[in-house]
């Protein structure tokens, strides 16, 4: 499936994938694929890639890079500004949107918007596990 994950700079974005990788049991670093343009993770369930196109620039790219070969049945693609490569990313399952200020004190808001059944599936999943830890708004 495709997590877009939308937000300015330092909204957040990594620190969910991480929070994701954590909570599937990765204990190794998970670094921010700024400069890489993608990070690998391989799970004995599954694929996942971490993706972040703040820095890519020619849409040629997607093509010479083998981008698309990514974005297979078997693999979760988060996505950091999925915004710079629209047109080339498939659709998402799930869209997050974070922002922070003044009315999210030191914390994230984060707006979840599911796009298929699997999307509606994580969003019902989140708001079954996540929800009733948080902290009351
Ligand atoms: N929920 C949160 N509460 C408090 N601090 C947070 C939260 N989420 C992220 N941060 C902090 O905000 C900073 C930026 O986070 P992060 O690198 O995840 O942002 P990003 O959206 O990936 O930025 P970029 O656009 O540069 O990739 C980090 O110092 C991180 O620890
Ligand atoms: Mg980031």
């Amino acid at each position: 499936m495709v997590v877009t994950l939308h937000g300015d700079l330092g909204a957040g974005k990594t620190t969910v994938a991480r929070g994701a990788l954590r909570a599937l049991g990765w204990t190794g670093p998970v670094k921010s694929p700024t400069y890489t343009l993608v990070e690998h993770y391989l799970f004995s369930r599954l694929y996942f890639y971490h993706f972040d196109f703040y820095r890519f620039a020619d849409p040629s790219e997607w093509e010479t890079a083998g981008l698309a070969d990514y974005f297979r049945s078997d693999a979760v693609c988060l996505v950091e500004w999925p915004e710079r490569v629209a047109g080339l990313l498939p659709p998402p399952d799930l869209a997050i949107t974070l922002s922070y200020g003044a009315q999210t004190a030191a914390g994230r808001m984060l707006v979840l918007a599911a796009h298929s059944v699997a999307g509606e599936r994580c969003v019902s999943a989140i708001n079954d596990t996540l929800l009733p830890s948080l902290p009351a708004a």
